[in-house]
């Protein structure tokens, strides 16, 4: 049985006035039936694990692939791990296409993670252009095949599939095309895997907010959600998590 997870993406916003919000989701939601994870912006990890206090998730949103060394603006794994976080988010569209990170590089840096102790969240998903080309299984399967390491393990990887389409536009797939993309990923994974893919926990992201949650939830192989904009309050995100 794989525990649902709602994860949250600050992506670059909040100030520490903002962990107010952290404190307020715990308040509302001390035992919730699913995991919680946020990941702030690298400058909040360590007051946002002290607010935390355990009873949430805290992570981080990149990890470098070199432990140390001349890399101007980057954390490592340790540093991610020192500063009380657990988790780090790999191959989000926006490092992608900002950062010019391609698969190899989203795999160099989920192996870093991966041995230094955090869960990955390795994200993958199309383009409009690609799905208008009928190419989204192809590039679902290829961002997987590249991204992951051999050693990904239903304990230390999870996967957020998040067309790019999606983010930040108030549009979503229909439901149908989240259980397809899904049930490929769980397909897929099983293939490289084997048994351990069935206890991969599969997130949707992209647009999902309280009135959209539960339906996406109750979507074939969703095991939870990487929720942006939505997460940055309490009581939207609280509705989320409620919802799963
Ligand atoms: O990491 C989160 C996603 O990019 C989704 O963002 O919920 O604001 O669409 P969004």
């Amino acid at each position: 049985m794989r525990k649902k997870l709602a994860a949250g993406n600050w992506k670059m916003n909040g100030l520490r006035a903002s962990l107010s919000e952290v404190e307020a989701l715990i308040a509302a939601h001390p035992s919730p039936s699913c995991e919680v994870l946020l990941c702030p912006p690298a400058t909040l990890i360590a007051a946002m694990a002290q607010a935390a206090d355990g009873k949430i998730f805290v992570g981080a949103q990149d990890c470098h692939m070199a432990g140390s060394g001349a890399h101007t603006g980057d954390i490592s794994a340790a540093m991610i791990a020192d500063a009380g976080a657990g988790h780090a988010i790999l191959g989000h569209s926006e490092r992608r296409a900002d950062h010019g990170e391609d698969d190899a590089m989203v795999r160099a840096k989920t192996e870093a993670a991966l041995s230094g102790g955090l869960v990955a969240v390795v994200c993958v998903g199309e383009t409009e252009a690609q799905r208008d080309a009928g190419e989204t299984l192809d590039v679902i399967d290829s961002q997987l095949t590249g991204s992951l390491p051999d050693h990904a393990t239903a304990a230390n990887t999870v996967i957020a599939y998040e067309p790019v389409w999606a983010i930040g536009t108030g549009r979503t797939p229909t439901l149908e095309q989240i259980a397809e993309v899904h049930d490929f990923m769980r397909k897929t994974l099983t293939a490289r895997f084997g048994a351990e893919a069935d206890g991969m926990r599969l997130l949707y992201g992209g647009s999902v907010k309280p009135s959209n949650a539960a339906e996406i939830f109750a979507t074939s192989n969703v095991d939870g959600a990487l929720v942006g904009g939505a997460s940055l309050k309490a009581a939207d995100f609280g509705a989320i998590i409620a919802a799963l």
